[in-house]
């Protein structure tokens, strides 16, 4: 297939708003906060931050590279750089990853058209903690209910990933993005304007070092690798859709810097209403579900804020699935030969079924476990503790060692005023500070 054929982002705001788009999700708004939650708040913030640095940047950079240089997807892009050698492995792994990442996120995405449906609906008012928690136990134990809205948002992907990367991510990120910053700075304003929320700033900024341990350090950087959609070829793949006029530096600062600013205002926007309304910030993965109701319904114009919130989630977990998608349609496109639309749909039915393996596998009725968690979470721990650090740590070594500075500069200097100044530090921190740093963590969390 021609590079023209596959498509282009048509603007530079287009990339940005795609890529951020990718980004923020789930991640920031519904991860983000509890991961802290659970693992100290401040000092946990920090550790997030210095990885957000530190191996963050290089490794989005490190995608941009290898997908713009090769204008393919995620394993076809290994392929053409590297032919005959093992390496497109990385990329199938990534494949894999989205799989494993879709059968899960689609459903808590489904979760959040649930509650904006309920909060339009109005029945979210007047109820008390327990009896947020019964509707909540109840919704998430009802197979049709959540399967019902699960496929109502895969039916959204496959709506706007069929009509391509211009006319579908791109088109329909400029005008969400835009929507999702306004409602998380309409929210956040009203969240630290409330009395009582000023300890909840405080559990997000003081840092208390002595709660740093190994684990602590591991879900950082799992976060971060999450947050940032990188370490399994999403990144690669929105990449391979950049003109070769644009520039890779500013695009992987950008998306970095605004998706810590959006998972630090989603902090701020919900851990002062915690703490004014005293529910423990480590309430887990149900923190936003059961929690942040709680909070609206006690506030003034809280149907309002209730229903922004859900529609922001759900706006944020849309642009995000799209990407995690697309790594799938566009291998299946790319290697397997087949048109757009057929491969969204092979996409669909497949997270369809394992999707709906992990809803039911996981629902009140029959409660499999995995390594003694749930699939969900064991999903969720595989992928981003595990899958997604390795996927970096030889992405990293990809570019440093294989690929080398040569080719990389020459990548990124095809118009002729980058002068990419930025560069020698960069690569510095690709071929030894982010690989060692991922694999020091690693043996550590091992022995
Ligand atoms: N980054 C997104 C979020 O924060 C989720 C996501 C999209 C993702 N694409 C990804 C995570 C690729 C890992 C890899 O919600």
């Amino acid at each position: 297939m021609s590079n023209q054929n596959r498509g282009l982002f048509s603007s530079k705001f287009g990339i940005i708003v795609a890529t951020v788009g990718s980004a923020v999700g789930l991640g920031n708004i519904w991860r983000f906060p509890y991961v802290a939650g659970e693992n100290g708040g401040g000092a946990f913030l920090i550790v997030y931050l210095f990885f957000v640095l530190a191996i963050g940047i290089p490794v989005l950079f490190a995608e941009l590279i290898i997908g713009r240089s090769a204008h393919s997807n995620a394993v076809g892009s290994f392929k053409k750089l590297a032919p005959k050698t093992s390496w497109h492995l990385v990329g199938a792994m990534g494949v894999l990853a989205s799989f494993m990442i879709l059968s899960y996120y689609l459903v808590i995405a489904g979760w959040t058209l649930e509650y904006l449906y309920q909060s339009i609906a109005d029945n979210l008012a007047g109820k008390n903690t327990a009896e947020l928690k019964g509707m909540f136990d109840s919704f998430v134990a009802s197979p049709s209910r959540t399967l019902m809205w699960f496929f109502v948002f895969m039916l959204m992907n496959v709506v706007i990933i069929s009509a391509g990367v211009e006319k579908g991510i791109e088109r329909f990120s400029k005008f969400l993005m835009p929507l999702l910053v306004l409602l998380l700075v309409v929210i956040g304003i009203r969240s630290v304007t409330l009395e009582g929320g000023q300890k909840g700033l405080e559990f997000l900024f003081k840092p208390d070092f002595s709660k740093v341990t190994i684990d602590v350090v591991l879900e950082a950087l799992g976060q971060a690798f999450f947050s940032l959609s990188i370490g399994m070829g999403a990144i690669i793949t929105y990449g391979s859709y950049i003109r070769k006029k644009d520039n890779l530096g500013a695009t992987s600062f950008t998306v970095a810097i605004a998706d810590t600013l959006i998972a630090i205002l989603a902090g701020v926007a919900i851990f002062p209403a915690v703490f004014a309304f005293g529910i423990d910030p480590a309430e887990g993965t149900n923190l936003i579900f059961t929690t942040v109701p709680n909070v609206f319904q006690r506030m003034t114009g809280g149907y309002i804020f209730s229903i922004f919130f859900f529609l922001l989630i759900a706006v944020a977990a849309l642009t995000s699935t799209l990407s995690l998608f697309e790594v799938i349609t566009s291998y299946l496109i790319e290697e397997f030969k087949i048109k757009r639309k057929l491969a969204s749909i092979v996409t669909a039915v497949s997270i369809g079924i394992t999707g709906s393996i992990a809803t039911l596998s996981s629902n009140h009725i029959f409660n499999l476990k995995i390594f003694k968690l749930s699939i969900f979470d064991f999903l969720d721990y595989a992928t981003a503790n595990i899958m997604l650090p390795l996927g970096g740590l030889l992405i990293v070594i990809f570019v440093g060692w294989v690929f080398k500075k040569k080719k990389v500069l020459k990548e990124i200097r095809h118009s002729k005023h980058y002068k990419a100044r930025y560069l020698p530090a960069i690569m510095f921190i690709i071929k030894f500070i982010a690989p060692v740093a991922i694999a020091i963590i690693f043996i550590n969390k091992i022995l």
